[in-house]
């Protein structure tokens, strides 16, 4: 059974992509990794365009959720990366997700507004035992 692995953060811009990208290269070295591109902007797709790596896109919050799911019989790690907003989309990824990364820029301003990302983390957090 994968693991899913969501990469959010509600502000535009902090390294959602990147991370979701170098975590691809990395884990597919490990073992079978399949990148879910969740964001319109579809920037993870362009950037695998080409390269040897297993992605699909998937934006509607429902099927991204099922997709996932079902992917972890499929893949060891089923990595997100979500649009810089945090709609149906990132929440679907977020609820789905053993582990959520928040890439964050270091400022002040940065910090703050990944807040409302971390709170709805938290309170997305169910307890299984
Ligand atoms: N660790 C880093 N250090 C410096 N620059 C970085 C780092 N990670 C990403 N960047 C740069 O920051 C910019 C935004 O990165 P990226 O597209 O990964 O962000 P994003 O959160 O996915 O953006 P969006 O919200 O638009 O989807 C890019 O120019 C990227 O090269
Ligand atoms: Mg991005």
């Amino acid at each position: 059974m994968g693991k899913v692995i969501a990469v959010a953060n509600q502000k535009g811009g902090t390294g959602k992509t990147s991370c979701a990208v170098h975590l691809l290269h990395w884990c597919s070295q490990q073992s079978s990794t399949l990148l879910i591109d969740a964001d319109s902007q579809e920037s993870s797709t362009r950037w695998v365009q080409g390269r040897d790596y297993n992605c699909q896109i998937e934006r509607n919050p429902d099927d991204l959720f099922e997709l996932a799911q079902d992917q972890t019989d499929n893949y060891q790690y089923v990595i997100i990366d979500c649009p810089a907003s945090l709609g149906e989309v990132t929440k679907a990824a977020i609820y789905c997700s053993e582990l959520v990364l928040v890439p964050v820029q270091p400022g002040v301003l940065d910090v703050d507004s990944a807040r409302s990302t971390f709170r709805h983390i938290h309170s997305s957090q169910v307890k299984t035992e």
